[in-house]
């Protein structure tokens, strides 16, 4: 029957997966519902970017690589961008009037209802560099010291600003903001990163004590502190690996610097891999891009999205890559590529543009000023200058002349050309596209086809030239006059 099923399952489950069934019931509210004045942006705060991606995109990775549990986002100012941001992907709630931190969070208490008998973590959303790692061993660390809340916390050698842990051995006492603190407060170095474990039973049992009694008469979150211990709970605080998690924004400055932080770690973690830098000026590599041993990446590069490169490969300089595959040995010179696949010994550059849904194959040649648009260019081919290939399927062994033309689009509809292999594309083909040039044809430099070339023919369509005898002589004596 179906309730021996069911028994029969979760048994198989927690025999198998008995941690991630802890997890299950986990929840996670990020705030995001800060202004951001300062950034002087019509954008809310989150989604200001870091290394090409919101703030809010960071910490939400963060959340999903440790699987810390269901997401609900808490909103304000520029809400209906969030929602945009977001794709209806994630669970949100309004906080109306931003009364401060504990106040956000509770804007979510339904949320967090659903999920008792679990544990919430709390994030701040203008925190990107919160990781998985910190996430994953402060819930650990929360759960075998079985506190209520468990902090997380950073030593700041200019703690200026954050809130200070007050701490009797290894548990927190309070948190106190620095516009609440004592000078000697000022002067403890540990400061609460914004981010929390709670116990969502004890959590819950205390919110309603919640007060505004402060001098900025906000509602903190920090507050959660005192009321726990007062009902008998524990403290803990985890204190991170890294002090760049506490690390937010508040300015374009800010901004700048989050983005050479982000930079400098991620070029620090390909070199690891066996990836050279000749300098690091430019370079920007997005977090999910994955680059091979003994590929070299030169100044001004910018590799965006999700991005593979393979070894021995040399990228930039001055170039972008997005979304796309680059494969072994395959040099990318100063050129760019969005969402295509360029294989192996390939030569690309200088000053190509590969544009989306093209495939390159292994030992082609693209040289200056080609663009590459929807098209496959088989192996060995070679499309050297100032050439436009759309909506085409290019064979191997090809050779295209300077300045050939697919002329893909009809002002209505786009339309696609076959080049089979081994053709011979004259210098300055116009291929009026839908077209096919057999295997091994040849086009006259200068033609502009629109019907198909069968394999091994020439294709010629171009007026026939004629000489007009003496015509230029007495041109000449006319403009001689003129001296
Ligand atoms: C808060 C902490 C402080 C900690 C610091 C870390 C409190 C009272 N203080 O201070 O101890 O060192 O974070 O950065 O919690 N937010 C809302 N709604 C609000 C208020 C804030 O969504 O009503 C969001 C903000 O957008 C931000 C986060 O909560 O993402 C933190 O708020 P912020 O005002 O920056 O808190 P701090 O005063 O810096
Ligand atoms: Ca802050």
């Amino acid at each position: 029957n179906n309730q021996g099923l069911i028994r029969c399952f979760s048994f198989f489950i927690k025999g198998h997966f008995d941690e991630e069934v802890f997890y299950l019931k986990n929840c996670v509210v990020i705030l995001a519902a800060g202004d951001g004045k300062r950034m002087k942006s019509e954008k809310p705060k989150v989604l200001c970017e870091v290394l090409f991606q919101p703030m809010l995109r960071w910490v939400i990775n963060a959340c999903e690589k440790s699987e810390a549990g269901d997401i609900c986002i808490v909103k304000g100012k520029g809400a209906e961008q969030i929602d945009a941001f977001l794709e209806g992907k994630y669970q949100t709630v309004m906080q109306q009037e931003r009364l401060g931190t504990g106040h956000a969070v509770m804007q979510a208490v339904d949320f967090i209802k659903e999920h008792v008998g679990g544990h919430l973590l709390v994030l701040c959303g203008d925190a990107p560099f919160v990781d998985e790692m910190t996430i994953r061993e402060a819930y650990q660390q929360h759960i075998a010291q079985k506190n209520s809340a468990t902090v997380i916390t950073a030593e700041l050698d200019e703690p200026k600003g954050y809130g200070r842990m007050l701490r009797a051995d290894d548990s927190i006492i309070g948190i106190v903001e620095e516009k609440d603190a004592t000078d000697r407060e000022k002067m403890i170095k540990e400061v609460n990163s914004g981010a929390y474990w709670f116990c969502i039973e004890d959590m819950l049992a205390v919110a309603d004590r919640l007060t505004n009694d402060n001098n900025q008469k906000e509602y903190y979150l920090t507050q959660f502190v005192p009321l726990l211990i007062a009902a008998g709970k524990r403290v803990g605080g985890f204190r991170a690996a890294t002090d760049h998690i506490v690390l937010g924004a508040n300015d374009r400055a800010g901004l700048l610097n989050l983005n050479r932080i982000a930079a400098e770690k991620i070029i620090q973690k390909h070199m690891a891999n066996g990836v050279s830098f000749l300098s690091t000026d430019g370079v920007l590599i997005m977090p999910e891009v994955t680059i091979g041993q003994d590929t070299v990446i030169l100044p001004g590069t910018i590799l965006k999205g999700n991005t593979k490169i393979g070894n021995g490969s040399v990228i930039g300089p001055n170039s972008l890559v997005e979304d796309s595959v680059i494969g072994n040995d395959t040099v990318f010179n100063a050129s760019q590529c969005y969402q295509s696949k360029i294989h192996d010994h390939v030569k690309i550059g200088p000053f190509c543009h590969i544009r989306p849904n093209s495939e390159i194959l292994d030992h082609v040649k693209i040289g200056d000023f080609v663009e590459v648009k929807n098209s496959t260019i088989g192996e060995y081919t070679a499309v050297s200058h100032l050439t436009y290939v759309g909506d085409s399927d290019v064979g191997k062994n090809v050779n295209f002349g300077c300045g050939v033309v697919t002329v893909n689009y009809d002002g209505v509809n786009k339309h696609r050309s076959v080049i089979e292999d081994n053709a011979f594309i004259g210098c300055n083909t116009n291929l009026v596209s839908p077209v096919r040039i057999g295997n091994g044809a040849y086009t006259a430099a200068g033609s502009t086809i629109t019907e198909d070339v069968p394999a091994d023919a020439l294709g010629i369509a171009r007026a026939r030239q004629t000489n007009k005898e003496g015509f230029a002589a007495k041109k000449l004596e006319g403009r001689k006059r003129k001296l």
